[in-house]
């Protein structure tokens, strides 16, 4: 089934065309404003969302070679997200459907990470354990088979990516976070400075990350020289501490639920670290790792395509009520 889907929850405006199992195009478009302010500016990222639209769209058909008369379906993502840019997407696939008489259905956009680890490899030994990872988000999922996901625990206050986020603007390096600590950790030494693993012994799967954004805050009161002299140290350390608690908590997730494979999805998911961390200490207790290729980690429409056709080969579709949902909870999943 050829499904065009449409992604603008946030400051990525995205559309892919899929065929099945086969990515046919996934555009992205970045969206660069936010960069000077720090964090991304609601209104600026929906005015941007209007302007790229209409040509991401059209190079995600023209990459795939197909006319919107071949497509046999829509999907676009109803939230959560920022309101104003859900709304370009949303009344955008709304319109194109009318139009093209095609059916629409929308995705819950955290259901489209969850996704996005079948992408590209359908067929890895479940139960799975899947942790997305998010700028926005950052819970744990048993899922049993594509679309049957159960919650096992969240964060309690900040997201992972935001995490990331914070840290780098902690240390003066540019937004999104994630990619700047990255990088700036690759000449630091990750036991340089001894950051908190949060909630790491505690017996349930909830993650908490305030704390070691306060722990940075408050080493860089103490030493304000660091954020500059020790910018690599303090990088490494502070990633291996979100890392650590990542990978931790997801293996003892799978060790309850009995999984058999381990995935991470999401923006985070795309963190060198992370992915070699993951992958060592899941080789170790026999289970198999599944991550996206980097491109299905941070936000993109291939997901969404590829949830929105699961979905409408059930036989679900939205209706003219459709409408961008800013804070859509989990439970909108099937299953969760
Ligand atoms: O999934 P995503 O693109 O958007 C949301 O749905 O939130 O995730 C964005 C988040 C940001 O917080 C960004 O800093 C983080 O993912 N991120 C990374 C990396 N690339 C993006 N975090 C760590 N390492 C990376 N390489
Ligand atoms: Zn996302």
């Amino acid at each position: 089934m050829k499904v065009l889907g449409i992604e603008t929850s946030c400051d990525e405006t995205a559309a892919s065309v899929v065929d099945g199992e086969a990515v046919l195009s996934s555009i992205v478009s970045s969206q660069e404003v936010h960069g000077k302010y720090g964090g991304i500016v609601p209104e600026l990222a929906a005015r941007e969302q209007l302007t790229a639209i209409r040509p991401v769209v059209r190079a995600a058909l023209a990459e795939a070679g197909v006319e919107i008369a071949a497509i046999e379906g829509l999907a676009v993502t109803s939230g959560p997200g920022l309101a104003g840019s859900l709304a370009v997407g949303v009344a955008f696939a709304k319109s194109l459907a009318l139009a093209s008489g095609k059916p629409l259905v929308g995705v819950n956009h955290l259901e489209g990470h969850l996704f996005s680890v079948f992408i590209e490899r359908p067929d890895f030994p479940m139960p799975a354990v899947v942790l997305i990872a998010s700028g926005g988000h950052t819970a744990l999922f048993s899922v049993a088979e594509k679309g049957k996901a159960v919650l096992l625990g969240q964060t309690v206050d900040d997201a992972a990516g935001e995490a990331f986020d914070k840290g780098a603007r902690l240390l003066g390096l540019p937004y999104p976070g994630g990619p700047s600590i990255q990088k700036a950790a690759e000449k630091g030494n990750p036991k340089a400075v001894e950051f908190p693993r949060p909630m790491l012994k505690a017996e349930n799967l909830e993650f908490s990350f305030a704390g070691l954004k306060t722990a940075l805050a408050v080493f860089l009161q103490k030493h304000p020289e660091a954020a500059k002299e020790r910018r690599a140290d303090l990088a490494a350390a502070y990633q291996e501490a979100i890392v650590e608690t990542l990978v931790e908590k997801s293996l003892s997730a799978a060790e309850r639920v009995g999984a058999r494979t381990v995935a991470v999805a999401g923006g985070v998911a795309a963190n060198r670290r992370l992915r070699e961390l993951l992958s060592l200490r899941a080789e170790r207790k026999g289970l198999s790792v599944q991550i996206p290729a980097l491109p299905y980690c941070t936000d993109n429409a291939a997901m969404i395509a590829f949830t929105g056709a699961f979905y409408l080969q059930l036989g679900k579709v939205s209706g003219p009520e459709l409408e961008a949902t800013p804070n859509l909870p989990l439970f909108s999943f099937a299953g969760v």
